[in-house]
C-alpha cells in the first residue's frame, strides 16, 4: 500500500495540533467530543499531549455502508456528557463532504456549549458540500480513498500506524482475502 503520511509525520502533526489547542484554551477545561470509530486513534494520541483538564465524550456516526460509497448518516449520541456552558472540541478522522461534521455540530449546538470548535485529522480538499470548514485540520490530502490511523475500508485497516492510499491493486487483494465489500 502506498504510504501517504508516515508515523513520524503523524506524530509531529498531532503535537502541532496539541500546541494550537494550548494556545487557544490555555488551562481551561476542555470537553472533547470524539466521533467513533474513526477518530479513536487520533483521540488516544491527542489527549496524551494535552495539559489542560480534559473530559472525553464519545458519540457514534456512520455515513459509509462499508466500502467507499456514502450512505445515510446515522448518529448515536444517547450517552453524551453534558456540554452546556463548556468549551467543546468536536473531533473526527476526516472531513470529506463535510456532512457528518456539519450535522453533528448542529446537534451539539442545541446543548448550548460555551464554545464549539472542530478538529479533523485529515481534510480531503475539494469535496465539501457544506457551508462549514473545520477549525483545525492536521493534514490536507488530495481526493483519494485512504485508510489507517483510525480510517477504515470495510471496517478493516484502522490499526495501520500510517495513512495509506487504497489503490486498485490493494482493492483486488482485499477482495481475494475478504470478498466483495458489503
Ligand atoms: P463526510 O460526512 O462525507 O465528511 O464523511 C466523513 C466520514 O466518511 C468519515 O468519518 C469517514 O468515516 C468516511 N470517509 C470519508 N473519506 C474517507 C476515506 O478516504 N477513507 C476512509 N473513510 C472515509
Ligand atoms: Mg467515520
Amino acid at each position: 500500500m502506498k504510504v501517504l503520511i508516515n508515523q513520524e509525520e503523524i506524530h509531529r502533526g498531532i503535537a502541532r495540533l496539541a500546541s494550537q489547542l494550548h494556545e487557544r484554551y490555555g488551562n481551561e477545561p476542555l470537553t472533547i467530543v470524539a466521533i467513533m470509530t474513526g477518530s479513536l486513534v487520533m483521540l488516544a494520541d491527542l489527549i496524551r499531549g494535552l495539559e489542560m483538564p480534559v473530559r472525553i465524550s464519545l458519540i457514534r456516526a456512520s455515513s459509509y455502508r462499508g466500502g467507499m460509497t456514502s450512505g445515510e448518516l446515522t448518529i448515536e449520541d444517547s450517552d453524551m456528557l453534558d456540554i452546556r456552558g463548556r468549551e467543546v472540541l468536536l473531533i473526527d478522522d476526516i472531513f470529506d463532504t463535510g456532512k457528518t461534521l456539519a450535522e453533528v455540530t448542529r446537534r451539539l449546538e442545541r446543548h448550548q456549549p460555551q464554545s464549539l470548535r472542530t478538529a479533523v485529522f485529515l481534510n480531503k480538499r475539494g469535496n465539501s458540500v457544506v457551508n462549514q470548514a473545520p477549525d483545525y485540520s492536521v493534514f490536507d490530502i488530495p481526493n483519494e480513498f485512504v485508510v489507517g490511523y483510525g480510517l477504515d475500508y470495510d471496517d478493516l485497516y484502522r490499526n495501520l500506524p500510517y495513512v495509506g492510499v487504497l489503490e486498485e491493486a490493494d482493492l483486488a487483494a482485499h477482495q481475494r482475502l475478504h470478498g466483495p465489500s458489503k
